[in-house]
């Protein structure tokens, strides 16, 4: 018996070396995860038809099969996509998406009539997304024509996904929001390159709202509109190690628009840099507003030629800005180990609403402008808090 299956081991390495290792790899893949190529399912990834239902059909065949799936988008192909909606909840235990080619987006006149998304993953937990593959969302094609009243989609959005991870990914030249997050819990982006031109309009690599444990690290963001914006409802975001420009850097808000009642608290952004940003460290209330935004820090950022590296606008109406109308409470705020050079002389604004900000901690900040005709300087409205060793000085910051 043995030295049967001993001799049939030495006869197929015999016959072929690879076809025995093939099958031995097969096995242990199998066992682990099955694995769904949309290949299989009449994709054809010649850029030009349309994958949508390939796509789907294999992504239900995912879902609803049990224990760990994995949806398999190939190397070497182009598959074209219109307004996938991935849902769940699945019977699968965990689900890996594996994009290993090139996911694009119609152009804008290809578009059917639902224009909110390229890409929407809705209640799907323990969600995997990896492979090195890109997703590109053809903008250009939508920026013109179609700008600020006009809605524009978002690559991909991710809805009700708790234990979510996704990384390796490149992201370009979304019509609106690369990535938005909203009611997930516990997701993780890393080593993300997300790219498009300084000039795109509201091209954000990151929007994510009523949203909690959510980590950004390892990534490069070069977009027209934030790296990040923190909206209504998050809490615990952390933000670590990313590049952040062209862009507008990481905000907080805009908060409180018509009034509204909203909080985000526990927001920390760690060692990142902002290069030739709009923004670098941005808190944003609308006047009139309610609600709170507290517990934020910003700590270690590198700023190279940064428009209003630390700004606190509790004005952020373009309409009627009015000194005398509250906002939300801003608290609990730490500006902490800034260095590098602003575009001119705006180098800290802490413009607070009439109800003022407390507990703004500025330390270890060292900003000169690298425009020899405008120095650095700090102005604050409102603004109580403690300074330590920070240039250029803050005179305006009340006890
Ligand atoms: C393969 O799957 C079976 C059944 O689920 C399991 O008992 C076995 O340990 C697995 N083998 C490996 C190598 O994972
Ligand atoms: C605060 O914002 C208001 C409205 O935009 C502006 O008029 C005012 O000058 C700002 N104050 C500071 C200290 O930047």
């Amino acid at each position: 018996m043995q030295g049967g299956v001993i001799a049939c081991i030495l006869i197929l390495s015999f016959v072929s070396p690879c076809l025995c290792l093939n099958k031995w790899n097969f096995v242990l893949e199998a066992n682990e995860s099955t694995y769904h190529n949309v290949i299989n399912y009449e994709a054809k990834g010649d850029a030009k038809s349309d994958n949508s239902n390939a796509f789907l059909s294999a992504w239900k065949k995912a879902c609803e099969a049990e224990g760990k799936q994995t949806l398999v988008i190939p190397n070497g192909k182009v598959f074209m996509v219109k307004n996938l909606e991935l849902n769940g909840p699945c019977k699968a235990s965990s689900i890996h998406i594996q994009i290993l080619g090139k996911i694009v987006a119609p152009s804008m006149d290809q578009w059917g009539s639902d224009k909110t998304h390229l890409i929407a993953i809705s209640k799907v937990n323990s969600l995997t997304i990896d492979g090195g593959g890109q997703i590109e969302g053809n903008g250009q094609t939508w920026w013109e024509k179609c700008n600020k009243n006009c809605p524009r989609p978002r690559l991909v959005q991710f809805r009700f996904c708790n234990d979510l991870s996704v990384s390796s990914l490149h992201m370009s030249n979304s019509p609106g929001a690369h990535i938005s997050i909203n009611n997930c819990e516990n997701a993780k982006f890393f080593n993300m390159n997300i790219n498009a031109p300084g000039d795109s309009p509201n091209t954000d690599a990151y929007d994510i709202s009523s949203s909690k444990n959510v980590v950004f690290e390892d990534s490069t963001l070069a977009i027209g509109d934030d790296c990040i914006a923190v909206n209504a409802g998050s809490s615990f975001i952390y933000a670590n190690r990313l590049k952040c420009g062209p862009g507008h850097g990481i905000s907080i808000g805009s908060l409180g628009k018509n009034n509204a009642h909203e909080t985000v608290e526990e927001v920390h952004v760690k060692d990142c840099t902002f290069i030739g940003t709009k923004n670098g460290a941005r808190i944003k209330t609308w006047e009139g507003g309610s609600g709170y935004v507290r517990k934020i820090s910003y700590e270690n950022i590198k700023l190279e030629n940064t428009r209003n590296p630390i700004l606190i606008d509790q004005h952020y109406s373009t309409k009627n800005p009015n000194n005398g109308v509250t906002s939300l409470e801003i608290s609990d705020v730490t500006f902490k180990g800034f260095k590098g050079t602003s575009a001119d002389e705006k180098a800290i604004t802490l413009n607070c609403s009439s109800n003022g900000c407390f507990n703004i901690k500025l330390d270890q900040i060292n900003i000169v402008s690298s425009n020899p005709q405008k120095k650095a300087q700090a102005s604050c409205s409102n603004a109580h808090g403690i300074v330590g060793q920070v240039i250029p000085d803050v005179p305006c910051m009340l006890k």
